[in-house]
């Protein structure tokens, strides 16, 4: 990584309007809560409304000027968010979100035991995809939901079987039985980059070596680590490789699944209609190549041309510089909740291999009730589950507090929130 500088927060808060708002009785918003979605800043929501004023169509469909140039920002948008993560263009496929690209690998997996059950030809390839009876999917305690139920369905649907890489008490995965755990009988394993709950940030090669060792599809939830660090698809070792828009400052509505080239070719689509297709008789279809092949209707057009503004945004930036930026936040942030009597850390209390989503628990003082002093004193967190209830579990608690980090945080948000924690201790009578 090269030498990071250090960005001026307050020129970057002046580029996202929704900073300046107040909450609850003129409280300057202070947003902690970028893990669940991050804020937009003007040049996203430009390039929404420029494409919307100037190019809007349908995307390859239409012989007229606006379809060619709305098919050209969609096409530059997949070329310029590709880039960004070291990928090929057209390894790159549109979604609606990061769940809807977890469920698009899930379903692949369906798809092809459907088809093999049924004695359909596979495509090449497609035998990877192919669940027997007792074949294992592999996934982690730490999941979100995301990660998790879509296995689940494939497992019930098919008669594979879930196991799990357990957590250490730290929050991290322990990798201690990954061979006995990832086996001949493995077909995928799929596991987050970041934790969206814990903040650790797993070792997702040394993973992937024993996934590719059995041969099976490697998977990665990577929503929370792309927005937050520079992340080389290619270079993670996975076969496909899940994020969402939303949460890189972004719009809602996209998401991304890049794949190598050679995996997308053998997935069968999940979605099918328009465009996705090369030939369509009454009798039976056959599918375009990937993207195309999994992206059926019409796509989300503007919502990739915001998508593409955001990561020249984050480019501009400086990736390296975003995530030195968050990472010394993140050790901030720490050593200020470990200061605190009767607050403890959920995930791991330092800095080292996690990244910005901290969560925490006060003693006898529910999440939500300190979420609620919190937003009285304008700070926005995230309580309860996080989606990844078994995690809460493991950790014996039902809920958390997450305070989630962006580079648009500094210092003065976390002191603020510090203060409001005090005073939810105040005034639930746990702390004088
Ligand atoms: N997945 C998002 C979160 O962690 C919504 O909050």
């Amino acid at each position: 990584m090269n030498a990071a500088h250090a960005l001026d927060v307050d020129r970057i808060r002046k580029d996202f309007p929704i900073l300046s708002r107040t909450v609850r009785d003129g409280k300057p918003l202070v947003y902690l809560d970028s893990g669940a979605t991050s804020q937009k800043p003007t040049e996203v929501l430009d390039a929404e409304r420029y494409f919307y004023e100037n190019a809007n169509a349908a995307v390859h469909r239409g012989a007229h000027q606006l379809a060619e140039e709305a098919t050209d920002a969609y096409e530059s948008a997949r070329a310029r968010i590709a880039g960004f993560v070291g990928a090929a263009p057209s390894d790159l496929v549109f979604t609606k979100n990061a769940t809807e690209s977890l469920n698009l690998a899930a379903y692949s997996f369906l798809n092809a035991t459907l088809k093999q059950r049924q004695g359909l030809a596979l495509n090449p390839g497609e035998e990877r995809f192919v669940i027997d009876v007792g074949d294992e999917i592999v996934v982690t305690e730490m999941e979100h939901h995301a990660n998790l139920i879509p296995w689940q369905e494939l497992c019930a649907k098919t008669g594979a079987v879930l196991r799990w890489i357990p957590l250490t008490d730290e929050g991290r995965l322990d990798l201690d039985q990954l061979d006995v755990l990832i086996t001949e009988r493995t077909k995928c394993v799929s596991i987050v980059h970041q934790s969206n709950i814990l903040g650790t940030i797993n070792d997702v090669r040394r993973v992937g070596e024993y996934a590719r060792r059995v041969g099976a599809v490697y998977v990665v939830d990577a929503c929370q680590s792309v927005p937050h660090m520079p992340v080389d698809v290619v270079a993670l070792g996975a076969d496909l490789v899940a994020w969402s828009g939303h949460k890189m400052l972004g719009p809602t509505g996209i998401g991304c699944l890049w794949g190598r080239s050679e995996t997308l070719l053998a997935m069968s689509p999940f979605i099918s209609g328009g465009s996705m297709i090369e030939t369509v008789t009454m009798m039976g279809s056959t599918f375009a190549k990937p993207p195309a092949r999994f992206e059926a209707g019409v796509p989300m057009t503007a919502q990739a041309v915001g998508l593409a503004a955001a990561v020249d945004y984050l480019a501009d930036l400086g990736m390296e510089n975003v995530y030195a930026h968050e990472h010394s936040l993140t050790g901030y942030t720490i050593e200020r909740l470990l200061d605190l009597p009767g607050v403890r850390i959920i995930g791991p209390a330092d800095d080292i291999d996690r990244g910005g989503a901290i969560s925490f628990v006060v003693d006898d003082v529910h999440s939500h009730d300190v979420g609620q002093v919190l937003d009285d004193h304008g700070v926005a967190v995230r309580v309860g589950h996080h989606c990844a209830a078994p995690t809460c579990r493991r950790f014996g608690v039902s809920s958390t507090v997450r305070a989630s980090l962006a580079v648009y945080n500094d210092e003065r948000d976390i002191d603020t929130m510090v203060t409001a924690i005090r005073d939810a201790q105040r005034f639930f009578g746990v702390r004088v």
